[in-house]
């Protein structure tokens, strides 16, 4: 069962005793030798989410992604019998990268037939397996059925594409995302075509920025002039609080009221918000993508005033499912242990004519505006946790708890490990 808060239950944070009330360190932030132990220890071991299926819709349709934290680049392609696949994107002659455009170092997309090597011409179907070698008779005895491209697992759920580095791994993806990814299982996501993304790099430790989208109660003070003045300060007056935060392994997630979609008066809102009849919230009128009901999962507290969901599925994937029928996705990729790369993905039903489109639109650079505030914030954060400060541990709160579970999740992943490397040694 869901642990709501009630009076007499005490806070969130405790029904979890193994996240622990004390002040947390941050140590796991400031690190190169923890971030080192992350990326093989999190990184190389967890399912990651590197995509949708919307962006492979043809037979061939492949894109790369540069998984720096995973140490390496994967080729994710759509074969001729329509089943996604996921490569190390390394060619097995003498190991050049395999599918880049004009900068080896950036990713890229395409259709293609197969896949051939730019430096001496293997070929390989889309399936991984070698069919062409140039002046194969030279090679000592080899056979080509040797020689496929290394392969990745790689599992679809509800059209997220998921891929897992570790072979010994074999939990599937669906039981790795466990009753969050169920409960939210048949969510029409394929409906949410008209994609808008945002690609950052930011300067701070990729927990960080999970931490700053884990926890809303910063909004009324960090974002206070977002809304119109008189509003802003009410809000800072009440603050804010969630209406459930929930935890299941290492995965939480935090049910919000959303109560700007529509607001309850429109002077609470900028005049932009009331002709468009959009916002951070999303454009007020919830298009029909043929939900009848919500899945289970959603709004957990069957609260009046829901207005989202916000999923964080370990290491570093966030869903927001937004009650006006859109969602929001956020992917961290760490490139050192104080830098990482930040997307942001909407996805809106498709507009059906121009007020639809800019309604969304408005939506989409709400976001944006928040995200660079936070942004902003991460940075000057972590350039204080590096400094020569005595300051070293954090109190975090109740409706941290989130952030609680991140670093407790990311020390034991590492601890694991660890443990497991001595003891093969
Ligand atoms: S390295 Fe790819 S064909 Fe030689
Ligand atoms: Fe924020």
């Amino acid at each position: 069962m869901p642990h709501f808060k009630k009076p007499d239950e005490g806070s969130w944070t405790e029904h979890y005793p193994s996240l622990g009330t004390k002040p947390v360190s941050y140590a796991d932030s400031i690190s190169p030798e923890f971030y080192e132990l992350e990326r093989d220890a999190i990184f190389r071991r967890t399912w990651l989410n590197v995509g949708r299926v919307e962006q492979l819709r043809k037979k061939g349709s492949y894109f790369t992604r540069e998984l720096q934290a995973a140490r390496t680049s994967l080729v994710i392609v759509r074969g001729m019998d329509d089943k996604i696949r996921a490569f190390h994107n390394i060619c097995r002659h003498r190991g050049n990268k395999l599918v880049w455009s004009d900068y080896p170092g950036e990713e890229t997309s395409g259709v293609c037939r197969n896949f051939t090597c730019k430096y001496h011409g293997w070929r390989y179907e889309l399936d991984g397996k070698l069919a062409f070698v140039q002046q194969e008779q030279e090679f000592f005895a080899l056979d080509k059925a040797d020689y496929p491209l290394a392969a990745v697992q790689c599992e679809v759920w509800e059209g997220f594409i998921f891929v897992n580095l570790d072979p010994a791994n074999t939990t599937p993806v669906r039981d790795y995302l466990g009753k969050f990814g169920a409960g939210i299982e048949g969510y029409p996501f394929h409906k949410l075509t008209q994609v808008h993304k945002y690609r950052a790099e930011i300067r701070s430790n990729w927990k960080l920025f999970i931490d700053a989208f884990t926890e809303f109660y910063h909004a009324p003070v960090l974002h206070a002039r977002q809304a119109v003045a008189e509003e802003s300060v009410k809000l800072r007056e009440y603050g804010y609080e969630a209406i459930a935060y929930e935890i299941d392994g290492p995965h939480g997630v935090v049910s919000s009221w959303g109560g700007m979609a529509p607001p309850k008066d429109l002077n609470m809102v900028k005049p932009i918000e009331r002709v468009l009849r959009s916002g951070l919230f999303g454009p007020w009128e919830p298009p029909d993508i043929g939900l009848d009901q919500f899945p289970p999962g959603l709004n957990p507290a069957r609260h009046k005033a829901w207005g989202l969901d916000s999923f964080l599925f370990f290491p570093n994937f966030m869903v927001l499912i937004w009650k006006p029928n859109w969602v929001l996705t956020y992917n961290y990729w760490p490139t050192s242990y104080n830098t990482h790369i930040f997307e942001g993905t909407c996805y809106f039903a498709p507009p059906r004519n121009a007020r639809e489109r800019i309604a969304q639109e408005l939506a989409v650079v709400s976001f944006k505006e928040y995200g660079l505030q936070d942004a902003n914030t991460l940075e000057a954060t972590q350039s204080m946790l590096e400094s020569a400060t005595p300051v070293k541990t954090f109190p975090l709160n109740d409706q941290e708890i989130l952030l609680r579970l991140l670093h407790v999740t990311a020390q034991r992943y590492v601890r694991e490990y660890q443990q497991t490397k001595a003891r093969a040694a």
